[in-house]
Protein backbone atom coordinates (compact mmCIF):
# COMPACT_ATOMS: atom_id res chain seq x y z
CA UNK A 1 0.00 0.00 0.00
CA UNK A 2 1.40 3.34 -1.09
CA UNK A 3 1.89 5.64 2.21
CA UNK A 4 -0.15 8.53 2.49
CA UNK A 5 1.12 12.28 2.70
CA UNK A 6 1.05 13.27 6.25
CA UNK A 7 2.67 16.26 6.21
CA UNK A 8 0.37 18.61 3.74
CA UNK A 9 -2.92 19.43 5.13
CA UNK A 10 -5.96 17.26 3.98
CA UNK A 11 -8.50 18.32 1.21
CA UNK A 12 -11.30 16.21 0.37
CA UNK A 13 -14.44 16.81 -2.21
CA UNK A 14 -16.45 14.74 -4.05
CA UNK A 15 -19.09 14.66 -6.91
CA UNK A 16 -22.55 12.77 -7.30
CA UNK A 17 -22.38 10.72 -10.44
CA UNK A 18 -26.25 11.47 -10.98
CA UNK A 19 -26.08 13.00 -13.88
CA UNK A 20 -23.17 13.89 -17.06
CA UNK A 21 -21.26 16.86 -15.44
CA UNK A 22 -21.58 20.21 -16.72
CA UNK A 23 -18.69 23.25 -16.51
CA UNK A 24 -20.57 24.22 -13.35
CA UNK A 25 -18.90 20.96 -11.99
CA UNK A 26 -15.57 21.79 -13.88
CA UNK A 27 -15.61 25.60 -12.47
CA UNK A 28 -16.77 25.18 -9.26
CA UNK A 29 -15.07 22.02 -7.90
CA UNK A 30 -12.77 19.95 -10.71
CA UNK A 31 -10.50 23.13 -11.49
CA UNK A 32 -9.95 24.08 -7.95
CA UNK A 33 -8.95 20.20 -6.99
CA UNK A 34 -6.30 20.09 -9.90
CA UNK A 35 -4.70 23.77 -8.61
CA UNK A 36 -4.52 22.51 -5.11
CA UNK A 37 -3.48 18.84 -5.65
CA UNK A 38 0.12 19.66 -5.29
CA UNK A 39 0.15 21.49 -2.09
CA UNK A 40 -2.65 19.44 -0.25
CA UNK A 41 -3.03 15.38 0.37
CA UNK A 42 -6.28 15.33 -1.49
CA UNK A 43 -8.75 12.94 -1.62
CA UNK A 44 -11.37 13.02 -4.18
CA UNK A 45 -14.34 10.42 -4.22
CA UNK A 46 -16.80 9.90 -6.71
CA UNK A 47 -20.08 10.11 -4.27
CA UNK A 48 -22.40 7.36 -5.50
CA UNK A 49 -24.15 7.04 -1.77
CA UNK A 50 -25.12 10.59 -2.19
CA UNK A 51 -26.63 10.41 -5.78
CA UNK A 52 -29.31 7.16 -4.59
CA UNK A 53 -30.69 9.93 -2.51
CA UNK A 54 -32.89 10.83 -5.94
CA UNK A 55 -34.08 7.33 -8.10
CA UNK A 56 -31.53 6.22 -10.23
CA UNK A 57 -30.74 3.51 -12.94
CA UNK A 58 -28.76 1.10 -11.57
CA UNK A 59 -26.87 -0.15 -14.59
CA UNK A 60 -26.67 3.90 -15.45
CA UNK A 61 -25.53 5.06 -12.00
CA UNK A 62 -22.33 1.93 -12.33
CA UNK A 63 -21.93 3.46 -15.57
CA UNK A 64 -22.07 7.33 -14.77
CA UNK A 65 -19.48 6.21 -11.31
CA UNK A 66 -16.13 5.00 -13.47
CA UNK A 67 -16.83 8.22 -16.12
CA UNK A 68 -17.09 10.35 -12.85
CA UNK A 69 -13.50 8.60 -12.00
CA UNK A 70 -12.55 9.17 -15.72
CA UNK A 71 -13.73 12.68 -15.86
CA UNK A 72 -11.23 13.53 -12.86
CA UNK A 73 -8.11 12.25 -14.43
CA UNK A 74 -9.24 13.76 -17.53
CA UNK A 75 -9.91 17.14 -16.06
CA UNK A 76 -6.11 16.87 -15.11
CA UNK A 77 -6.57 15.23 -11.66
CA UNK A 78 -3.18 13.50 -11.10
CA UNK A 79 -3.93 9.90 -8.97
CA UNK A 80 -0.01 9.55 -8.48
CA UNK A 81 -0.73 12.61 -6.42
CA UNK A 82 -4.08 12.49 -5.51
CA UNK A 83 -6.31 9.69 -4.42
CA UNK A 84 -8.93 9.23 -6.83
CA UNK A 85 -11.81 6.78 -4.89
CA UNK A 86 -15.63 5.75 -4.88
CA UNK A 87 -17.21 6.10 -2.00
CA UNK A 88 -19.42 3.13 -1.56
CA UNK A 89 -16.18 1.28 -1.93
CA UNK A 90 -15.08 2.49 1.87
CA UNK A 91 -18.16 1.66 4.07
CA UNK A 92 -16.59 3.06 6.79
CA UNK A 93 -19.12 6.71 5.00
CA UNK A 94 -21.92 4.86 6.06
CA UNK A 95 -21.35 3.72 9.15
CA UNK A 96 -20.19 7.03 10.39
CA UNK A 97 -23.15 8.75 8.38
CA UNK A 98 -25.24 6.42 10.28
CA UNK A 99 -23.52 7.57 13.90
CA UNK A 100 -23.93 11.40 12.52
CA UNK A 101 -27.34 10.97 11.37
CA UNK A 102 -28.44 10.03 15.14
CA UNK A 103 -26.75 13.24 16.37
CA UNK A 104 -27.87 15.88 14.13
CA UNK A 105 -30.87 17.55 15.08
CA UNK A 106 -33.83 17.76 12.38
CA UNK A 107 -34.25 21.58 12.75
CA UNK A 108 -30.62 22.12 11.47
CA UNK A 109 -31.69 19.62 8.15
CA UNK A 110 -35.02 21.41 7.64
CA UNK A 111 -32.87 24.53 7.41
CA UNK A 112 -30.98 23.32 4.35
CA UNK A 113 -32.04 25.61 1.33
CA UNK A 114 -30.76 22.52 -0.89
CA UNK A 115 -33.52 20.13 1.00
CA UNK A 116 -35.99 22.77 0.48
CA UNK A 117 -35.48 23.74 -2.92
CA UNK A 118 -35.27 19.16 -3.80
CA UNK A 119 -38.31 18.73 -2.04
CA UNK A 120 -40.56 21.86 -3.16
CA UNK A 121 -42.18 20.28 -5.89
CA UNK A 122 -42.76 16.53 -3.97
CA UNK A 123 -45.04 15.02 -1.67
CA UNK A 124 -43.99 13.86 1.48
CA UNK A 125 -44.83 10.57 0.43
CA UNK A 126 -42.70 10.62 -2.77
CA UNK A 127 -39.02 12.70 -0.69
CA UNK A 128 -37.19 10.00 0.34
CA UNK A 129 -35.39 10.06 4.02
CA UNK A 130 -32.06 10.15 2.63
CA UNK A 131 -32.72 13.52 0.80
CA UNK A 132 -33.05 15.18 4.35
CA UNK A 133 -30.56 13.19 5.95
CA UNK A 134 -27.86 13.96 3.07
CA UNK A 135 -25.95 16.20 5.16
CA UNK A 136 -24.54 13.65 7.67
CA UNK A 137 -23.40 11.43 4.78
CA UNK A 138 -21.26 14.55 3.45
CA UNK A 139 -20.58 15.32 7.09
CA UNK A 140 -19.38 11.90 7.42
CA UNK A 141 -17.14 12.05 4.04
CA UNK A 142 -15.29 14.48 5.14
CA UNK A 143 -14.59 14.51 8.58
CA UNK A 144 -13.40 10.45 8.16
CA UNK A 145 -10.17 11.79 6.48
CA UNK A 146 -9.40 14.87 9.19
CA UNK A 147 -9.97 17.19 5.58
CA UNK A 148 -9.09 20.53 5.86
CA UNK A 149 -9.97 22.25 3.14
CA UNK A 150 -12.92 21.20 0.94
CA UNK A 151 -13.06 22.89 -2.52
CA UNK A 152 -17.00 23.63 -4.02
CA UNK A 153 -18.82 25.91 -5.37
CA UNK A 154 -21.28 27.64 -3.43
CA UNK A 155 -24.09 26.10 -2.94
CA UNK A 156 -22.43 23.30 -0.80
CA UNK A 157 -21.38 25.95 1.70
CA UNK A 158 -24.30 25.58 3.72
CA UNK A 159 -23.53 21.74 3.87
CA UNK A 160 -19.63 23.03 4.92
CA UNK A 161 -21.27 24.96 8.02
CA UNK A 162 -23.23 21.57 9.24
CA UNK A 163 -20.48 19.49 8.80
CA UNK A 164 -18.60 22.21 11.29
CA UNK A 165 -21.70 22.55 13.61
CA UNK A 166 -21.86 18.65 13.66
CA UNK A 167 -18.03 18.16 14.39
CA UNK A 168 -17.97 20.37 17.06
CA UNK A 169 -21.25 18.47 18.51
CA UNK A 170 -19.22 15.55 18.47
CA UNK A 171 -15.97 16.96 20.08
CA UNK A 172 -18.00 18.63 22.80
CA UNK A 173 -19.89 15.38 23.59
CA UNK A 174 -16.90 12.42 23.50
CA UNK A 175 -14.02 14.77 23.23
CA UNK A 176 -11.67 15.92 20.61
CA UNK A 177 -12.09 13.49 17.82
CA UNK A 178 -12.58 15.35 14.43
CA UNK A 179 -10.77 18.46 12.48
CA UNK A 180 -13.13 21.31 11.62
CA UNK A 181 -13.18 21.58 7.62
CA UNK A 182 -12.76 24.77 5.74
CA UNK A 183 -14.75 25.79 2.42
CA UNK A 184 -12.92 26.98 -0.37
CA UNK A 185 -14.72 28.51 -3.03
CA UNK A 186 -13.47 29.41 -6.89
CA UNK A 187 -12.31 33.20 -7.31
CA UNK A 188 -14.81 32.87 -10.14
CA UNK A 189 -17.39 30.18 -11.14
CA UNK A 190 -18.50 29.49 -8.08
CA UNK A 191 -22.56 29.43 -8.72
CA UNK A 192 -22.50 28.78 -12.59
CA UNK A 193 -26.01 29.81 -13.69
CA UNK A 194 -28.24 27.88 -16.42
CA UNK A 195 -27.71 29.15 -20.07
CA UNK A 196 -31.04 29.09 -20.91
CA UNK A 197 -32.50 30.78 -17.47
CA UNK A 198 -29.69 32.27 -15.52
CA UNK A 199 -31.81 32.97 -12.30
CA UNK A 200 -31.28 29.09 -11.80
CA UNK A 201 -27.97 27.63 -10.80
CA UNK A 202 -26.75 25.13 -13.97
CA UNK A 203 -27.84 21.57 -13.28
CA UNK A 204 -26.74 18.03 -14.73
CA UNK A 205 -29.87 17.07 -13.68
CA UNK A 206 -31.87 19.81 -15.54
CA UNK A 207 -33.22 18.04 -18.62
CA UNK A 208 -33.98 21.80 -20.90
CA UNK A 209 -31.71 21.21 -24.09
CA UNK A 210 -29.86 24.43 -23.53
CA UNK A 211 -29.90 24.79 -19.93
CA UNK A 212 -26.12 22.83 -19.35
CA UNK A 213 -22.90 22.76 -21.33
CA UNK A 214 -21.56 19.07 -20.38
CA UNK A 215 -17.69 18.12 -20.78
CA UNK A 216 -18.47 15.11 -22.98
CA UNK A 217 -20.90 17.65 -25.24
CA UNK A 218 -19.66 17.76 -28.91
CA UNK A 219 -17.55 20.72 -29.49
CA UNK A 220 -20.23 22.46 -31.74
CA UNK A 221 -22.99 21.29 -30.00
CA UNK A 222 -21.75 23.56 -26.82
CA UNK A 223 -20.75 26.29 -29.07
CA UNK A 224 -24.45 26.59 -30.28
CA UNK A 225 -25.40 26.35 -26.30
CA UNK A 226 -23.49 29.07 -25.89
CA UNK A 227 -24.82 31.02 -28.90
CA UNK A 228 -28.08 30.47 -27.90
CA UNK A 229 -27.82 32.08 -24.04
CA UNK A 230 -30.34 34.19 -22.51
CA UNK A 231 -28.86 37.97 -22.39
CA UNK A 232 -31.02 40.83 -22.02
CA UNK A 233 -32.00 43.79 -24.26
CA UNK A 234 -29.19 46.49 -22.90
CA UNK A 235 -25.83 46.80 -24.79
CA UNK A 236 -23.33 47.50 -21.80
CA UNK A 237 -21.10 44.45 -21.38
CA UNK A 238 -20.76 44.67 -17.23
CA UNK A 239 -20.32 42.44 -14.21
CA UNK A 240 -23.33 42.38 -12.33
CA UNK A 241 -25.40 41.25 -9.34
CA UNK A 242 -28.96 42.75 -11.29
CA UNK A 243 -31.41 39.60 -11.82
CA UNK A 244 -31.94 41.04 -15.46
CA UNK A 245 -28.50 40.69 -16.04
CA UNK A 246 -27.95 37.54 -14.90
CA UNK A 247 -27.01 36.73 -18.25
CA UNK A 248 -24.59 38.59 -20.01
CA UNK A 249 -22.75 38.37 -16.13
CA UNK A 250 -23.17 34.74 -16.20
CA UNK A 251 -21.34 34.94 -19.47
CA UNK A 252 -18.42 37.10 -17.88
CA UNK A 253 -18.33 34.86 -15.51
CA UNK A 254 -17.57 31.90 -17.63
CA UNK A 255 -15.07 33.96 -19.62
CA UNK A 256 -13.26 35.15 -16.20
CA UNK A 257 -13.18 31.81 -14.74
CA UNK A 258 -10.84 30.08 -17.85
CA UNK A 259 -9.32 33.17 -18.89
CA UNK A 260 -7.97 34.15 -14.98
CA UNK A 261 -8.21 37.66 -15.98
CA UNK A 262 -9.59 40.67 -13.59
CA UNK A 263 -12.84 42.07 -13.22
CA UNK A 264 -11.13 45.18 -14.88
CA UNK A 265 -9.32 44.16 -17.65
CA UNK A 266 -12.37 42.03 -19.23
CA UNK A 267 -14.77 45.38 -19.10
CA UNK A 268 -12.60 47.32 -20.68
CA UNK A 269 -11.57 44.30 -23.13
CA UNK A 270 -15.46 44.38 -23.96
CA UNK A 271 -15.81 47.70 -23.93
CA UNK A 272 -16.89 48.71 -27.37
CA UNK A 273 -17.97 44.90 -28.31
CA UNK A 274 -21.45 43.35 -28.27
CA UNK A 275 -23.12 40.28 -27.08
CA UNK A 276 -22.33 38.43 -30.11
CA UNK A 277 -19.10 38.78 -29.33
CA UNK A 278 -18.70 38.10 -25.78
CA UNK A 279 -20.73 34.81 -26.73
CA UNK A 280 -18.03 34.23 -29.21
CA UNK A 281 -14.85 34.78 -26.49
CA UNK A 282 -16.91 32.62 -24.00
CA UNK A 283 -17.30 29.45 -26.23
CA UNK A 284 -13.72 29.45 -27.35
CA UNK A 285 -12.46 29.59 -23.79
CA UNK A 286 -15.13 27.00 -22.96
CA UNK A 287 -13.69 25.01 -26.23
CA UNK A 288 -10.30 25.26 -24.97
CA UNK A 289 -10.92 23.79 -21.75
CA UNK A 290 -13.46 20.81 -23.30
CA UNK A 291 -10.88 19.60 -26.10
CA UNK A 292 -8.09 18.38 -24.23
CA UNK A 293 -10.25 17.20 -21.34
CA UNK A 294 -12.23 15.38 -23.89
CA UNK A 295 -9.31 13.72 -25.55
CA UNK A 296 -8.19 12.51 -22.60
CA UNK A 297 -11.34 10.81 -21.23
CA UNK A 298 -11.69 8.76 -24.16
CA UNK A 299 -8.28 7.75 -24.29
CA UNK A 300 -8.79 6.39 -20.38
CA UNK A 301 -12.10 4.83 -20.97
CA UNK A 302 -10.26 2.90 -23.94
CA UNK A 303 -7.67 2.01 -21.14
CA UNK A 304 -8.40 -1.73 -20.55
CA UNK A 305 -7.59 -1.86 -16.79
CA UNK A 306 -6.07 1.74 -15.89
CA UNK A 307 -9.27 3.32 -14.11
CA UNK A 308 -10.01 -0.11 -12.17
CA UNK A 309 -6.29 0.26 -10.96
CA UNK A 310 -6.63 3.66 -10.07
CA UNK A 311 -10.01 2.64 -7.94
CA UNK A 312 -8.27 -0.46 -6.41
CA UNK A 313 -5.86 1.51 -5.06
CA UNK A 314 -7.89 4.48 -3.75
CA UNK A 315 -10.10 2.54 -1.48
CA UNK A 316 -7.10 1.10 0.04
CA UNK A 317 -5.37 4.53 0.60
CA UNK A 318 -9.06 6.33 1.92
CA UNK A 319 -9.59 3.06 3.80
CA UNK A 320 -6.65 2.92 5.38
CA UNK A 321 -7.77 6.62 6.80
CA UNK A 322 -11.56 6.24 7.18
CA UNK A 323 -10.94 3.26 8.81
CA UNK A 324 -8.90 4.57 11.48
CA UNK A 325 -11.20 7.32 11.73
CA UNK A 326 -14.32 5.37 12.40
CA UNK A 327 -12.78 3.16 14.72
CA UNK A 328 -11.83 6.02 17.25
CA UNK A 329 -15.36 7.80 16.50
CA UNK A 330 -16.85 4.34 17.54
CA UNK A 331 -14.72 3.81 20.66
CA UNK A 332 -15.48 7.50 21.75
CA UNK A 333 -18.85 6.84 21.31
CA UNK A 334 -18.66 3.93 23.32
CA UNK A 335 -19.14 0.77 21.07
CA UNK A 336 -17.75 -2.14 21.90
CA UNK A 337 -14.93 -3.47 20.02
CA UNK A 338 -14.92 -6.88 18.74
CA UNK A 339 -12.60 -8.88 20.31
P1 LIG B 1 -22.81 18.03 -6.74
O1 LIG B 1 -22.61 16.65 -7.27
O2 LIG B 1 -24.15 18.63 -6.85
O3 LIG B 1 -21.79 19.02 -7.40
C1 LIG B 1 -20.41 18.71 -7.40
C2 LIG B 1 -19.57 19.96 -7.26
O4 LIG B 1 -19.86 20.87 -8.32
C3 LIG B 1 -20.23 22.12 -7.79
N1 LIG B 1 -21.28 22.68 -8.66
C4 LIG B 1 -21.23 23.91 -9.18
N2 LIG B 1 -20.33 24.90 -9.05
C5 LIG B 1 -20.55 26.05 -9.71
N3 LIG B 1 -21.66 26.25 -10.48
C6 LIG B 1 -22.58 25.29 -10.64
N4 LIG B 1 -23.64 25.49 -11.40
C7 LIG B 1 -22.39 24.05 -9.96
N5 LIG B 1 -23.10 22.90 -9.89
C8 LIG B 1 -22.41 22.08 -9.09
C9 LIG B 1 -20.80 21.83 -6.41
O5 LIG B 1 -20.75 22.96 -5.58
C10 LIG B 1 -19.87 20.73 -5.95
O6 LIG B 1 -18.67 21.26 -5.46
N6 LIG B 1 -23.08 17.25 -1.82
C11 LIG B 1 -22.19 17.43 -2.94
C12 LIG B 1 -21.23 16.27 -3.15
C13 LIG B 1 -20.50 15.83 -1.91
C14 LIG B 1 -19.36 16.46 -1.36
C15 LIG B 1 -19.00 15.66 -0.24
C16 LIG B 1 -18.66 17.62 -1.67
C17 LIG B 1 -20.77 14.73 -1.19
N7 LIG B 1 -19.85 14.60 -0.18
C18 LIG B 1 -17.92 16.00 0.55
C19 LIG B 1 -17.56 17.95 -0.85
C20 LIG B 1 -17.20 17.14 0.25
C21 LIG B 1 -23.01 17.58 -4.20
O7 LIG B 1 -24.14 17.19 -4.28
O8 LIG B 1 -22.31 18.11 -5.22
Amino acid sequence: MTAVNDNKPRVLSGIQPSGNLTIGNYLGALKQWVEVQHDYDCFYCVVDLHAITMPQDPVELRQRTRESAAMYIAAGIDPEISTIFVQSHVPAHSELAWMLTCMAPLGWLHRMTQFKDRTAKQTQESIGAGLLNYPSLMAADILLYHADLVPVGDDQNQHLEFTRDLAQRFNHLYGDTFTLPSVMNPQAGARIMGLDNPTAKMSKSEASENHAIFLLDELPRARKKIMRAVTDSQREIRFSDEPERAGVNNLLTIYQAISGESNAAIEAHFADKGYGDLKRAAADCVLSTLEPLQARYYELMNEAGYLDSVLRLGREKASAIADETLKLAQERMGFLAPS
